[in-house]
């Protein structure tokens, strides 16, 4: 109810949770922070209604309104890796939402060995509303989010991408209109990112291919679980890219090489010779397929510069879209209801 005397802020938090009847109104309530360092940590509903928050906030940012949802709020991000659109889109989301950040390296935080896990977590999440970190060791986000006060967002770990994905739903979902049913093909490694995005189409219904050279597959741990979870997942791996792309809707590829696998790049670039994603092979795939990436791209190694510049790349979009899902995700996780 809108009553007089409310801050804009205010009203608008009130106007966007009254457009949102499907906000819990209990989550904010909890005592334990609700973190967000895999998929698994959001049911499939919850995963809906930030895409919901997302493309809502989307569509007032381009009509010029920016409310006002988290003033005094700050963010803190620490990164042991480099990150253009991550750390960035993160901390334009927060201060457009009227919120600050912070950032530090986790060396400078002390994760170098300077202080145990558990006292920078208690430290520094009682500076913070809610913590992004971006780290090789996935299970390092995982101890510290177990000592921190506040929420903690995976901002890429080794084997998990989550808000990549989110943001990769949201992108599906702008250009098809629908996500269940959609095909995803992902043309390369069984990484963080084919490894969150076959998670993502599993939550939400969509089919998911991973056209994958010998030895580079999903493990067979992580599928075991994906189809425990979700015994419906339809989620395949192939060795024949274009045998996947043929029923593709979606063409997607990211590096061979990722961040803290550089010595293994020349190896990589041998195994994946057959997989990169050129006009030869997008002609494979129906006129109306889209091809997507992550980015950072590396132009004639998994990409050609026709397919990543050509008519069907919707890459910038992908990009553009990371700062519209962490607006979406912060209100979700931070508002009041
Ligand atoms: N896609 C992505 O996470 O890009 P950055 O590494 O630049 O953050
Ligand atoms: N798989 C890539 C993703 C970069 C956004 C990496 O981890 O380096």
């Amino acid at each position: 109810m809108l009553v007089s005397g409310n801050t804009s802020a205010e009203l608008a938090r009130l106007e966007l949770s009254q457009s949102f009847s499907f906000w819990s109104p209990n989550f904010h309530d909890q005592t334990m922070p609700r973190h967000l360092i895999s998929l698994y940590d959001l049911t499939p509903d919850e995963l809906q209604s930030i895409l919901a928050i997302a493309a809502d906030l989307k569509a007032r940012y381009k009509a010029g309104d920016r409310p006002q949802l988290l003033p005094g709020r700050i963010l803190a991000q620490m990164f042991e890796k480099p990150s253009l659109r991550t750390r960035n889109s993160f901390e334009a989301a927060f201060a457009n939402l009227g919120g600050s950040g912070i950032f530090l390296t986790t060396a400078e935080a002390g994760l170098n060995g300077r202080e145990s896990i558990h006292d920078v977590a208690t430290v520094l999440s009682s500076y913070s509303d809610v913590i992004t970190m971006r780290t090789f060791s996935h299970q390092l986000i995982e101890d510290f989010a177990k000592s921190s006060s506040c929420p903690v967002i995976n901002a890429l770990s080794d084997d998990r991408h989550p808000c990549q994905a989110l943001t990769d739903l949201l992108t599906i979902k702008e250009s098809r209109g629908h996500l269940a049913g959609t095909h995803l093909v992902f043309v390369g490694d069984g990484n963080n990112v084919s490894m969150s995005l076959a998670i993502a189409s599993a939550m939400t219904g969509m089919k998911f291919t991973l056209a994958v050279p010998s030895g580079f597959e999903f493990c067979g741990e992580f599928l075991a679980d994906l189809r425990r979870r979700f015994p419906a997942a339809d989620v395949h791996q192939v060795h024949d890219p274009a045998e996947a792309v043929a029923s593709a809707d979606f063409v997607y590829t990211d590096v061979w090489a990722s961040m803290g696998q550089e010595e293994e790049s020349e190896r990589r670039k041998q195994a994946f010779g057959k997989f990169q994603v050129d006009g030869t092979l997008m002609k494979q795939a129906p006129k109306s397929a889209r091809f997507m990436h992550d980015l950072p791209a590396k132009r004639g190694l998994e990409v050609t510069d026709d397919v990543i510049d050509g008519q069907q790349s919707i890459v910038f979009q992908q990009a553009e879209n990371r700062m519209h899902l962490a607006r979406g995700l912060f209100a979700w996780l931070l508002c009041p209801s």
